[in-house]
């Protein structure tokens, strides 16, 4: 990797931030509105897209869409590294169902952390964002100042400056009639939003306690190679990196969170008081992330959530979600099953269970051919900083309210310089790390 700050013309997530208040806002709103979602209706336009991002999901996220609709086709892609474009193409390319909708020329493979922009201005009409979240805020704000329909994956941020430009890019997109789809996946499997509409039309009656698990196994890490530097070796481990990953709370267990508050209907929590620590996973090669939280979530009504994750081996593992009401009990079982409710009136969800990531690609290319944007920015913001909010009261071992976590100035991105020193942040130590 080469690419230099000064070659990239990137704005650091620092300066970006910076820059993304009220003046960058207005910027936005006076640019001219392109291709407003509504033409699609009249016409059989093929969409274009393009992807950022094209690791695991990322590759997934471009399958679904080929698979979405027969008149779409993807023509850019752009990556940090030009081995993850490679392997992407490949993979995609030799899809019987797709390849041949796969027609990215060499000059649309965009390579750097400026790559976004390059993919953004290729004249697609969609585009996929999957790079680590750390970067999201600033592609999600440039993908829509240049109006195009979104697809991006959670979370949305990884601290509440990226929440906050999330949210008025997500305000923009909605006045720009543009369609925003976020990768939160339960929202889009039939059986979850069956089993919370059971909750929300009182099937256990008042929520009172939601407990929820995501306790898993560790994940994978890349051995530095010769020549990375410590920017290159950071982004290829993004996920042991608070900056780019928010933590294994804020990028895995923020599934479960999500399911919270969908129980909750959406409403944040008042505050948080959490524990957390790095156990068993302390090696340098896994950054400075915990491996472990337990999170109480409190609601002004006096409802609790209740959230454990880990990411240890040989441990007992699970991912579901309990939700008790005043009548009943539902279970979301994700993965292992459709949810079920014990009440006044038992029920279990019978119908049809189709792929999640692909129901989401699906909602996204009908909602841009029928002029109906979607837009899930405001619960996708909440979960996102609801995440957030217990990672800092784990981290400072304090107890943060919404409007802390909301209005928190903490931003965690570096400068980004390719060839510079960039040292391992410390750990949190609850106790001492200040809440910023
Ligand atoms: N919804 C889900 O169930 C689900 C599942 C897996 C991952 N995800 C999310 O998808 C995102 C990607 O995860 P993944 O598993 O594909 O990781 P990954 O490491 O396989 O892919 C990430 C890709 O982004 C690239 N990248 C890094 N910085 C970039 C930048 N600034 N610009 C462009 N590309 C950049 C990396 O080189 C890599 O190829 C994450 O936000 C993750 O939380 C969601």
């Amino acid at each position: 990797m080469k690419t230099t700050k000064a070659n990239t013309g990137l704005l650091s997530r620092r300066q970006f931030v910076a820059t993304s208040g009220a003046a960058a806002l207005g910027a936005v709103v006076a640019a001219p509105l392109i291709r407003p979602s509504a033409t699609w209706a009249a016409n059989s336009d093929t969409l274009k897209v393009g992807l950022v991002g094209c690791g695991g999901r990322g590759s997934g996220a471009a399958l679904n869409a080929l698979m979405a609709d027969e008149n779409v086709v993807l023509t850019a892609l752009g990556d940090a590294f030009k081995d993850r474009i490679d392997g992407c193409l490949k993979n995609l390319g030799k899809n019987a169902k797709v390849g041949a909708r796969v027609r990215v020329q060499p000059d649309h493979c965009f390579v750097g952390l400026d790559a976004y922009r390059k993919v953004i201005d290729s004249g697609v009409d969609v585009v996929l964002l999957a790079s680590p979240p750390g970067f999201r805020p600033e592609h999600l704000k440039a993908a829509v100042a240049a109006g195009k329909h979104i697809f991006t994956e959670k979370p949305m941020a990884t601290d509440a400056p990226g929440v906050r430009a999330v949210q008025a890019a997500a305000e923009e997109a909605r006045r720009r009639r543009l369609s925003l789809v976020s990768g939160f996946c339960w929202r889009y499997n039939l059986a979850e939003r069956a089993g919370f509409q059971q909750v929300h039309d009182g099937a256990v009656g008042e929520v009172r306690t939601v407990y929820s698990t995501y306790n898993t196994g560790t994940l994978w890490s890349r051995p530095r190679q010769p020549g990375w530097t410590d920017l290159e070796y950071q982004v290829r481990n993004w996920y042991y990196y608070t900056w780019l990953s928010g933590d294994h709370l804020v990028e895995q267990a923020v599934h479960s969170i999500d399911k919270m508050i969908w129980a909750m209907k959406d409403e944040p929590p008042a505050r948080a008081t959490a524990h957390g620590g790095r156990q068993v996973r302390v090696e340098p090669d896994f950054g400075h992330i915990y491996d472990h939280f337990a999170v109480v979530y409190e609601w002004a009504s006096g409802a609790k959530g209740f959230l454990f994750c880990r990411q240890q081996d040989n441990c007992s593992n699970d991912n579901s979600d309990t939700i008790l009401g005043a009548r009943g009990v539902a279970r979301v079982l994700g993965f292992r099953g459709p949810p079920e409710i014990k009440g006044e009136k038992n029920w279990r969800y019978e119908g049809p269970r189709p792929d999640m990531y692909q129901v989401e690609h699906n909602e996204l290319f009908a909602s841009i051919r029928a002029g109906r944007p979607m837009n899930d920015g405001t619960w996708m913001t909440n979960t996102t900083l609801m995440a957030i909010m217990g990672r800092m009261a784990a981290y400072t071992g304090q107890t943060i309210t919404w409007e802390q976590a909301l209005n928190s100035k903490e931003n965690l991105a570096p400068a980004l310089d390719w060839n510079g020193k960039l040292p391992t942040p410390p750990v949190a130590m609850p106790g001492k790390t200040p809440f910023v």
